[in-house]
């Protein structure tokens, strides 16, 4: 008998990538795609996807994973909790944060998150690497060399007391940025406004965790965005911004990018599924919710769809920020914190694409396509990921097969990160990844991991297309460009 023609093949099932949506078997040989059509040879193995959805697996470029806090704070998540979270969710690869804090250097840093990963991560994994700390050694030694080996984006902070660059620091990171080929991503909010906010707010007595949401006036949003796009227009200089909110905020993006300057931006699930009422809980229960920026009105999840659907936002990542609900993570700074004490962030990195599937596929909003598109295609495109993000031949075989019928109950305890509860608890979704595939290693099948901790591989990669310059800079840079 001759040997089969392939290791794997997925059969009979329905093939969605962003643009097409197609009945075909989909052939594995190794860690790659290596034919899709109808009535393909026979595989080693073969998975009969009758009735099911094949999809690429996906791609969170926004997660935050065994990462130390500006307030010295580690999150509850290692590597090994939360990329199989992310795999129990179909997602393949995920981008987490090397983060830098003041007076660290920043390539002893990355190294550190390396080994952190390597040891545990069974997805695959590239780096933001977050400048607290823009020095000169960091922006002129050790960037361009960290950018020589694979690490292409960096975050920075508007606003966080430890984290925050000022307007010339952040111009310094931009430049620095340009010079490197380094892709900028920038958590926008004005700081003085939240600050001025919420001390105002706790002289009066407010404390609870409701008033985390209004610490953080809606004009904060759209303010950063827009001094923000007036630094990347200044210097011809890409920006990814993360994390909108706010219908404002939307608005600023549509804008920015409607006067021509190269802004790409992402939204969560949080700011769609969620509103500000999910904070309003009796004592403390709010914190499970609270994250920055924080959950806004209907009329903003309304706004933020439509620039989902018109191409203003590109991205649906998850802002993965997992903390317990006790002294190690929620409530470090005591039993009975104020809003300002209490550590900002929730788990999504496993439900961020359920509850996009349900929203989008199930119940119809933007479909299948688009699904695809926000949450892998995108994503992969714009950080540079060649081979993910997608199904095509010679691509990694990342997949996802989907259930679209079956029903999960979110229960806090259903899902595979740290923190010991899901914000999420309580609702339904329809439709589940039910067997996942990374590089054509089954990662998890019948309800168990198959993989093993340690086997996913870090993609080294340069910022390609989305980082590029219009070439457009304003006369005064392209005096000092030279
Ligand atoms: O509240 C959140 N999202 N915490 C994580 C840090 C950040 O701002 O992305
Ligand atoms: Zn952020
Ligand atoms: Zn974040």
């Amino acid at each position: 008998m001759t040997d089969p023609a392939y290791d794997l093949v997925i059969r009979g099932g329905t093939v969605a990538t962003a643009s097409d949506v197609m009945e075909a078997d989909v052939a594995i040989r190794g860690e790659e795609v290596v034919a899709i059509g109808r009535d393909l040879g026979p595989g080693r193995r073969e998975i009969d996807a009758g009735g099911k959805l094949v999809l690429p697996g996906g791609v969170d470029p926004h997660c935050h994973v065994e990462q130390l806090s500006a307030n010295g704070l580690l999150n509850a998540d290692t590597f090994e909790s939360a990329t199989t979270a992310a795999a129990f969710g179909g997602t393949t690869t995920i981008i987490s944060f090397a983060a830098q804090h003041v007076g660290m250097r920043l390539k002893t840093v990355v190294a550190d998150y390396h080994a952190l990963a390597e040891r545990g991560a069974v997805v695959d994994y590239a780096f933001h690497m977050i400048l607290a700390d823009p020095t000169e050694e960091t922006l002129t030694i050790d960037l361009p060399e960290l950018v020589g080996t694979g690490h292409a984006t960096v975050k920075i902070f508007m606003t966080y007391d430890r984290l925050r660059v000022d307007d010339e620091k952040l111009l310094d990171v931009l430049w620095a940025a340009r010079q490197n080929r380094a892709f900028v991503c920038v958590h926008a909010e004005n700081h003085g406004m939240i600050s001025w906010m919420g001390k105002r707010l706790l002289e009066k007595g407010f404390t609870a965790p409701r008033y985390h949401a209004m610490s953080h006036p809606r004009a904060s949003e759209a303010e950063a965005f827009d001094r923000l796009a007036a630094a990347a227009r200044m210097l011809d200089q890409p920006v990814m911004v993360f994390h909108v909110s706010t219908k404002e905020g939307a608005a600023a993006i549509r804008r920015a990018r409607g006067e021509g300057i190269k802004v790409f931006a992402e939204t969560c699930p949080q700011y769609l599924f969620m509103t500000a009422s999910d904070l309003d809980k009796p004592g403390l229960e709010g914190a499970k919710w609270m994250c920055s920026p924080p959950q806004r009105e209907a009329s903003d999840q309304e706004a933020i769809w439509r620039a989902l659907e018109l191409g203003d936002l590109q991205v649906v990542s998850s802002d993965h920020a997992p903390y317990r609900l006790d002294a190690t993570g929620k409530f470090s700074s005591g039993a009975n914190p104020t809003f300002k004490g209490i550590a900002n962030g929730m788990p999504g990195v496993e439900l961020r694409l359920p509850l996009l599937f349900d929203a989008m596929v199930s119940k119809g909003r933007l479909g299948l396509r688009k699904f695809v598109e926000l949450t892998a295609t995108n994503p992969a495109r714009i950080y540079n990921l060649p081979g993910k993000g997608s199904i095509a031949v010679g691509g990694d075989a990342d997949i996802a097969i989907w259930d679209p019928d079956r029903e999960v109950l979110i229960e806090d305890g259903f899902t595979h990160d740290l923190s010991g509860y899901t914000p999420y608890a309580g609702r339904s979704v329809r439709g589940w990844p039910e067997t996942v595939i990374g590089r054509g290693r089954i990662l998890v099948e019948d309800g168990a991991l198959r993989a093993e901790p340690g086997s996913g591989r870090f993609l080294a990669r340069d910022a390609g297309e989305a980082a590029r310059p219009l070439g457009t800079p304003s006369p005064e840079i392209a005096l000092l460009l030279g």
